[in-house]
């Protein structure tokens, strides 16, 4: 049976998420491996192996709908170019401005699957649904982790030499 064009945008919202997924988790380690806070680095770790468990239920969900992993690639090459910031690309590794980047790539992945499961729900996809609810708790505590670290932020800012 033939995707209808809501399936054809949602496959489409599927890869945008599996590719912001990608540059997220590459941006998550680097930040974590620069952490000058053994608490800070766990704490982006645990949310990194999170965002990796959830892009691997994206790509067993994109599986599920007949899109191979050449597709999504193609489709990544286009967003790398262009996302900026945290997902895109890091400043200097000690820059305090990468804990805010981090705040603001929450807010776009919670936008991103908040969306996503409205979707699939409409469409009557209850496992992407589902996947996309998770997704949009565990980036929402991640935001609100991320904003835990203001104070720390300012200190680098104000402080530091
Ligand atoms: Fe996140």
């Amino acid at each position: 049976m033939a995707a209808t064009t809501g399936t054809k945008r949602l496959v489409a919202a599927l890869e945008d998420a599996h590719a912001l997924e990608t540059r997220t988790i590459e941006a998550l380690t680097s930040l974590a491996e620069s952490a000058p806070d053994a608490k800070l680095r766990d704490v982006l770790e645990q949310h990194r192996d999170e965002t990796a468990e959830i892009r691997s239920r994206l790509e067993a969900a994109l599986v599920t709908l007949g899109h191979g992993t050449s597709m999504r690639k193609e489709r990544q090459a286009v967003l790398t170019a262009a996302l900026k910031g945290f997902a895109g690309s890091l400043r200097d590794d000690a820059s305090p401005h990468n804990l805010k980047d981090w705040y603001v790539t929450e807010h776009s992945e919670l936008a991103t699957f908040a969306i996503l499961s409205r979707a699939a729900d409409r469409l009557g996809y209850r496992d992407i649904a589902q996947l996309s609810r998770d997704a949009t708790t565990l980036h929402r505590n991640a935001a609100e982790a991320a904003a835990g670290w203001f104070d720390y932020l300012v200190e680098l800012m104000v402080d530091a030499p």
